[in-house]
């Protein structure tokens, strides 16, 4: 049985002036992946997402979703068309409480997004609220605001919100930048289950190895705008081009030694 893929970009570029910050992008997305989106500062990651997500238009090249052509989309289609996304500074409503982030996003996602930028009091809704909070283990901040929350509670709350419309697709910018070592893992691993069990398909860009190593199905890794690698985690590891201009560009910049060892 062959599957068409649920996104799939096709010749996608993107110029500011003179710099090409996407270039010849193709990449075909089957449902249930775990995509980790990798490269250097500049290398057009983010880009990358904000064409995917509406925020950005497409200088050239089509994005399909679910065979559906959603190029150059404004974000609030492309949400409701059911692609979502998280942002690398977490978007909560710093002055609300956890709960009231939720409903308030829930409200939004019910509204179609057109008004209602407060939470709304209504029992279908706060049964959902209550049951996001418990999926991802947020329950005890409940009452919190948002600008209390260590920065791991606050980027639950934030993924937490970003899948309110029952995304399909869900984009996330780095779900573990500010979180720290001790906290990651315990982090991520209730983040991908919760996806898990909602069965989005996810690509998350990250520039923890160990983070990449650990949760995705596939790698795909940029540099100066182009793809340079598509492969498992354990092939794009240990990829010459990968180790060049991804990993040593992250962990040795600068440093005389900076080749990293291939050996492992
Ligand atoms: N709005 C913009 N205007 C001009 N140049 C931009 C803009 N956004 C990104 N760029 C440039 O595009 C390239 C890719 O940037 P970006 O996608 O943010 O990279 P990454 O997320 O991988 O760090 C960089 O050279 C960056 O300076
Ligand atoms: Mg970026």
């Amino acid at each position: 049985m062959s599957t068409s893929p649920i996104l799939q970009v096709s010749d996608l570029q993107k110029t500011f002036g003179a710099v090409v910050a996407a270039k010849d992008i193709n990449i075909d997305v089957t449902a249930g992946e775990v995509i980790g989106i990798i490269g250097a500062n500049g290398a057009g990651k983010t880009t990358f997402v904000n064409m995917v997500t509406g925020y950005l238009k497409p200088s050239h090249g089509t994005i399909k979703f679910e065979g559906r052509d959603i190029t150059g989309k404004p974000p609030r289609l492309v949400t409701q068309a059911g692609i979502s996304r998280s942002f690398q500074v977490s978007q909560v409503f710093t002055s609300m409480t956890v709960y009231d982030n939720l409903l308030t996003a829930l409200a939004i996602a019910d509204s179609r997004g057109l008004n209602a930028l407060k939470p709304i009091k209504r029992p279908d809704l706060e049964r959902h609220c209550e049951e996001t909070l418990a999926r991802y283990q947020i329950t005890d901040y409940r009452d919190s605001e948002a600008s209390t929350l260590p920065q791991g509670v606050r980027k639950l709350l934030d993924i937490a919100m970003a899948m309110v419309s029952k995304p399909r697709v869900l984009l996330l910018d780095e779900p573990t930048s500010g979180v720290s070592a001790e906290e990651k893992f315990s982090i991520m691993d209730i983040i991908m289950n919760a996806l898990k069990a909602d069965q989005v398909t996810v690509l998350f860009i990250e520039h923890d190895m160990e983070i990449v190593e650990r949760y995705v199905s596939r790698v795909i890794a940029f540099y100066q705008g182009e793809i340079i690698c598509d492969e498992s985690p354990e092939d794009a590891l240990v990829d010459p081009k990968v180790r060049e201009f991804v990993i040593g560009g992250e962990h040795h910049r600068g440093a005389a030694e900076a080749r990293p060892h291939a050996d492992n």
